[in-house]
């Protein structure tokens, strides 16, 4: 078993179909019944260079005989969380417990400390899988739980979704672009994201500003993908007191994904963040005909939020956990602490990888 870096910019369809394969596979088991993401969303995302809101991405595969056992990736935010690093580990079922996730995991890690982060943190671990076993046996510790739940459009009686707005408030929408005059209210409200649980999680939400929220348009747009908000605005003063978001991968209706929900401390007990997503649901089952699920993301101790997520129509989907480690410590226990990994020379295997001509550089970029 041989573990190189990999570099999908290069990659043709047939060497992506099977890191696609591998990834889907682990869908199946670890998260039945989720849609898996179509190859050409998989493939963009693997050719792209960076993590479409976060920063960079790197990727390491391992390899035996010309077969792909697993691979892992890791990011970099470059425009907050700059301590941090974000990996993601697959290995192939059938060669599990053999140490490879370990293995790519060493990787990581040595490259993590090279760019001067502190600390891995997983985002995505389904408890009871593999994976928090893993992660608890290699040294994480649980710093979050959260609760995914899923809305299928078919089930839900759209009456659900026909909720008054409360007097002195209306709302407004838009895709990708925030209108000029209501941006920098728009930012001001997204802060008040930063109001729910976070438990021991160093993954945060930035601070917003007019310029970041033109940043992450301008990245979301880049990687391809289209974002919808729904807000409500408070007619007296003009701030935005709800938000609500979507992520959706043009071309694709199985899925998309709720994010970015809150009302604003001085506006809540009003039921708006109900309003607002009650109205998101409209407008999307109208605008995408044959929208399948919606998926939202929640602290497991967000009572409220989760409450106003089953009034309009999810259902629980799985507990996750986040998963936190110090680089030093990973890399002591993995035994990457002693050096910066030096560099190296790939064997190639049909121009997918490149060698590594230099140490990663370091400190964030
Ligand atoms: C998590 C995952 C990457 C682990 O890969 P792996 O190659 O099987 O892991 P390793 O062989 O390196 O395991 C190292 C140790 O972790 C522990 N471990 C791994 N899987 C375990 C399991 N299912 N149950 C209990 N302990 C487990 C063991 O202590 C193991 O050592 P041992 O086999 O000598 O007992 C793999 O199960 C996977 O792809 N899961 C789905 C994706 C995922 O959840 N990724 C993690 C978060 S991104």
């Amino acid at each position: 078993m041989e573990i190189r870096t990999f570099l999908g910019a290069d990659a043709d369809d047939s060497v992506l179909a099977r890191f696609h394969a591998l990834f889907e596979a682990d869908g199946r088991r670890t998260f039945p019944g989720f849609p898996a993401q179509p190859f050409p969303g998989y493939a963009a995302n693997m050719r792209a260079s960076r993590h479409y809101d976060l920063g960079p991405r790197r990727v390491w595969a391992a390899w035996e005989d010309g077969e792909l056992l697993g691979y892992g990736t890791v990011v970099y935010p470059d425009r907050h969380m700059l301590e941090t690093a974000i990996p993601r580990v697959i290995v192939d079922e059938a060669h599990r417990r053999r140490g490879i996730g370990t293995a790519l995991l060493r990787e990581i890690a040595a490259d993590a400390r090279a760019e001067g982060r502190a600390t891995l943190a997983y985002e995505q671990v389904r408890i009871g899988t593999d994976g928090e076993h893993w992660a608890r046996a290699v040294g994480f510790a649980n710093t979050q739980l959260r609760r995914w739940q899923m809305l299928h459009v078919a089930d839900v009686d759209p009456a659900l979704w026909e909720v008054p707005v409360p007097a002195g408030y209306r709302l407004v929408r838009w895709t990708d672009a925030a209108p000029d005059d209501l941006v920098a209210a728009f930012a001001q409200a997204r802060n008040a994201i930063a109001d729910a649980p976070h438990g021991d999680s160093s993954l945060l939400e930035p601070e917003w500003t007019v310029e970041r929220i033109r940043q992450s348009e301008a990245d979301i747009r880049a990687a391809g993908e289209s974002a919808r908000f729904v807000v409500a605005v408070c007619e007296r003063s003009g701030a935005v007191a709800a938000v609500t978001g979507m992520l959706l991968e043009p071309g694709r209706v199985d899925l998309c994904w709720q994010r970015d929900t809150a009302a604003v401390a001085d506006h809540r007990g009003l039921g708006l963040g109900r309003v607002v997503k009650a109205a998101m649901m409209r407008w999307l089952t109208v605008d995408i005909p044959g929208l399948g699920r919606v998926v939202t993301n929640t602290a497991a101790d967000n009572a409220s939020m989760n409450r106003v997520n089953e009034q309009v129509g999810y259902t629980h989907y799985a507990d996750i956990g986040l998963f936190e480690a110090s680089v030093e410590q990973i890399g002591a226990a993995l035994g990457t602490a002693a050096a910066v990994p030096a560099p190296r020379t790939e064997p190639a295997l049909g121009g997918i990888t490149r060698p590594r001509t230099s140490a990663a550089p370091s400190g964030p970029r």
